[in-house]
């Protein structure tokens, strides 16, 4: 049999510099340290990156997904690198790691988690998407797109390997259910869930055809996990292209859209989602507006050939410009709905205290 490999994406906000925008360059430094010592023997390679505020460590290894040992090494960089972050005095140093001890799995200790397990194909081109200031189900939209919808992705009516369409595997982060809905014949059930993307998320997406995977994402809510306000979810997505997925074109062409996504300013916002290079990967402007980088990836037996940072590409600057102006409009919205989230779904609101305050003024309308 085929040997396998897997590709894991390990990410935690442990530290602002300043403030939410970015990560110091002495973290990054940290991390490669960490995961070049005590990863030796145990991954295949590691790149490190970082968009806003949040870090990526993108590894390949033999271990499959869920390795307590993989794991473990992610966990310990994150601690080690906090360790910088705290003699640093970094915003919100350790900011996601909602315990001390490490307990055999990062999933539900803070870190996000997109991993995916295949064999290499002869070609195996990969495209991590990593994000800031927004939540899972930003990639709801463009995962879609990639995966569903014809007028993006022409290999759905011209390649007969992608001809007989996707599965999506869906997940309700509230009641911790999920569900697996066939495209195209399923299309509009799968819209009436991944339209709130909130609640609804894509965690995997399956090549009918080819009975492999293609996609897979964060899904970690952090702020359920830890029952308060940490910031938000800033979620990751693994792509694999071309012969039989959706070619590096398709799968970056949903990102000329800058959509609506939930975040921005203090988790409670709605603001564009805007595609950028890691060096403009600085969330500034009322600590936005959502951004999204793109590294690509070739993998040759299991290393990382890379990365080329796509949306470093002028044809994105459009995009660019919208997303500018989207957040000039969205913007002058204040503190009104829709540009505030909805009061369900804001990640921290001051209604109760005042609500107690105005309490013995509130009369019955007759
Ligand atoms: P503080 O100013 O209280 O830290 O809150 C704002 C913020 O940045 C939330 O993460
Ligand atoms: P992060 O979730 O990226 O830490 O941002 C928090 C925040 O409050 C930004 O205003
Ligand atoms: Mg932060
Ligand atoms: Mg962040």
């Amino acid at each position: 049999m085929a040997e396998r490999i897997t590709l894991s994406v390990i990410k935690a906000d442990i530290g602002g510099f300043v403030g939410h925008s970015s990560v110091h360059p002495a973290l990054l430094d940290r991390a490669r340290e960490v995961l070049s010592d005590e990863g030796k023997g145990l991954l295949v390679d590691f790149y490190v990156t970082c968009v806003g505020d949040d870090i990526n460590l993108i590894m390949t290894h033999r271990h499959g997904p869920d390795c307590e040992d993989i794991h473990r090494l992610a966990w310990e960089t994150f601690k080690k690198s906090t360790e910088v972050a705290k003699k640093l005095k970094l915003y919100g140093a350790g900011q996601d790691l909602l315990t001390d001890a490490f307990s055999g799995n990062v999933k539900g200790m803070g870190p996000g988690v997109a991993e995916m397990e295949f064999v290499e194909r002869a070609s195996e081109p990969v495209v991590v998407f990593m994000a800031d200031k927004t939540e899972p189900g930003a990639w709801n939209l463009p995962v879609y797109k990639m995966f569903a919808d014809p007028f993006n992705t022409a290999g759905l009516v011209i390649d007969p390997k992608m001809h007989a369409g996707f599965s999506f595997e869906v997940h309700d982060l509230v009641e911790n259910k999920k569900v697996v809905l066939q495209t195209p014949e399923e299309t509009y059930d799968l819209l009436v869930f991944i339209g709130a993307p909130g609640r609804y998320v894509v965690k995997s997406v399956y090549s009918r055809e080819l009975s492999d995977i293609a996609a897979t994402s964060t899904t970690q809510r952090l702020n359920l996990l830890a029952g308060r306000y940490v910031g938000k979810d800033d979620p990751t997505l693994i792509v694999r292209c071309q012969s039989g997925f959706p070619a590096v074109g398709e799968v970056l062409e949903p990102f000329t859209l800058p959509h609506l996504v939930s975040g921005w300013m203090r988790g409670s916002h709605k603001g564009p989602l805007m595609p950028v290079s890691v060096a403009d990967a600085t969330p500034t402007r009322f600590d936005g507006p959502p951004r999204v980088i793109a590294l690509g990836f070739q993998l040759s037996d299991g290393h990382l050939v890379g990365p080329q940072d796509f949306f470093q590409d002028k044809a994105f600057d459009a995009a660019r410009n919208m997303a500018s102006e989207i957040a000039n409009y969205m913007r002058r919205h204040g503190p009104f709905e829709p540009h505030r989230l909805h009061l369900d779904d804001m990640e921290y609101t001051t209604m109760p205290q005042v609500m107690e305050k105005l309490m013995s003024r509130f009369e019955d309308i007759s």
